[in-house]
């Protein structure tokens, strides 16, 4: 086979695996026919063949002598159900995560250790050595390039690609809308701190990503916790609720693809979001980092997109497509800009400029679109594999999410499961998992765990998800024998 008709039959099976993880294609459907998918596909015999064979390779499509290719069925149906409903408490937190989480980083750094807990996006999938490569030869052709500090906003050709970006968001924001960042994290940081004095209360959702109750927990800020669903996201009659009751300063939460449900709010409900809080005059600090990351494909809008007020700063970063060491992100602040330019100053003084210039330069490349359905096509087979292994290997009852972009499962287990305890038990047979009360400023989610599906599943990943669900069926055992004693 030719090397274009090899890359082609691997975008065909991608193709099928994103429409079967999206629901699309379900379990006993069956494929078109090989005559069929040559022709709409305008592709070979031999490449359409070649695509099946990868899906029965990958476990997502059985042959029927006879009959063509099924998506396959599963020996026990998939948990469905969407991890039970946090109850709603309208007294602000102290925030306390910075201990379990320092545990759950350094189990990442250890690379001898199975990653189900981490964030951190496999190199191979990324185009980072074409990255890189750019890096040492704008290195090389400007020699005097990084010699200075490229102050707020940052750097003009980057913020000219984000603008030009905003387009496929939906949305349309100028250059000069943008401020360049390190990482979504400064971005956030420099949003909190631009919205916020310390012993504010801001709305966070619950569960959500470790990282931004950190920070909350670091600004010496309080955290009002709503609740966020699979389905819907984060709950808007509880926060008009919390609107009337309480003082609120912002509202941090990440309306496309949340971590770690991968929830996406509908355009109504990120409109109403965005209307509701400019009616109360509440900045909202939106978290777009997975907004690239649909496992069906589609971009969706921002909550930036429904901003008419310059209430909406929206938080971005390359962390999860392209190189998360480069540390670029950015933010759009709204009518915050002046305020976040000084502190952007206090706080870093400036991103760094090589950095940005090879992102930058990627950007105009033109491959980044493609190396995002190669992504997303991954991490739709990915996300569908896993829980196949989870749902094959955990204590009955165990209810994992079906997340709508990026590539994490919320794993909800029985309640005789302590997550802090698996973690523990799990780290001791070389698997890092991150346990649910680390997404919670309460402490909510005992039972939970986090799998980030980030390494390629296979034999290892396999094994390792069928340990820890062992070693969640024995807490349950065990507690069921203390019960009877
Ligand atoms: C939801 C979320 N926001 C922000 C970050 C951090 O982004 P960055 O690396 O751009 O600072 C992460 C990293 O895992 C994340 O999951």
């Amino acid at each position: 086979m030719a090397l274009d008709e090899s890359l082609l039959y691997e975008r065909v099976a991608a193709d099928i695996a994103a429409l079967i993880a999206a629901g699309a294609l379900r379990p006993g459907d069956r494929l078109p026919s090989v005559r069929k998918l040559c022709r709409d596909r305008t592709v070979s015999v031999a490449t359409v063949l070649a695509a099946y064979r990868k899906l029965e390779g990958d476990g997502l499509v059985e042959p029927r002598a006879k009959s063509g290719h099924f998506v396959r069925r599963f020996e026990r149906p998939l948990p469905k159900k969407t991890p039970a409903r946090p109850r709603l408490s309208l007294s602000p937190q102290r925030v306390s995560v910075s201990a379990s989480v320092s545990a759950l980083l350094e189990s990442m750094r250890d690379p001898s250790v199975v990653p189900l807990g981490g964030g951190v996006v496999d190199p191979e999938l990324l185009p980072i050595r074409a990255l890189n490569r750019t890096l040492a030869s704008l290195a090389r052709e400007l020699g005097t390039a990084g010699a200075t500090y490229d102050m707020a906003p940052g750097l003009p050709s980057l913020r000219r690609q984000l603008a030009r970006r905003s387009l496929s968001w939906g949305l349309s924001l100028g250059e000069d809308e943008f401020v360049t960042t390190v990482g979504a994290m400064e971005a956030m940081h420099l949003a909190l701190r631009a919205t916020t004095r310390p012993g504010d209360t801001v709305v966070v959702a619950t569960p959500t990503y470790f990282g931004l109750l950190q920070l909350v927990e670091e600004l010496n800020l309080r955290a009002l916790e709503i609740p966020s669903y699979e389905r819907t996201g984060l709950d808007l009659d509880a926060l008009d609720r919390a609107l009337s009751q309480a003082r609120i300063a912002a509202v941090l939460c990440m309306p496309t693809f949340d971590n770690p449900l991968g929830a996406l709010m509908s355009e109504a409900n990120k409109e109403r979001l965005v209307r509701t809080l400019a009616k109360h005059e509440v900045p909202l600090i939106e978290d777009d980092v997975y907004g690239e990351l649909a496992l069906d494909g589609s971009r969706p809008r921002p909550a930036k997109a429904f901003d008419k007020d310059g209430l909406v700063l929206l938080c971005g970063s390359v962390s999860k497509t392209l190189a998360a060491g480069y540390r670029v992100g950015w933010l759009s602040p709204g009518r915050f800009a002046e305020r976040v330019e000084r502190l952007k100053f206090s706080m870093t003084l400036a991103t760094p400029t090589l950095t940005q210039m090879a992102v930058a330069e990627y950007l105009q490349s033109g491959g980044y679109d493609r190396h995002l359905r190669s992504l997303r096509a991954h991490f739709a087979v990915q996300v569908h594999r896993y829980r196949e292994a989870v749902a094959q290997a955990f204590p009955a009852g165990t209810r994992i999410s079906e997340p709508l972009g990026g590539y994490v499962l919320w794993v909800e287990m029985p309640r005789g499961v302590s997550a802090f305890e698996l973690q523990a038990e799990a780290l001791d047979r070389g698997i890092a998992i991150a346990p649910g009360p680390i997404f919670s400023a309460r402490g909510a989610f005992p039972s939970t765990i986090r799998v980030s599906c980030i390494l390629r599943f296979g034999p290892r990943v396999e094994e390792a998800l069928a340990t820890v669900g062992d070693l969640a069926s024995r807490q349950i055992e065990r507690g069921r024998r203390l019960d009877v004693a």
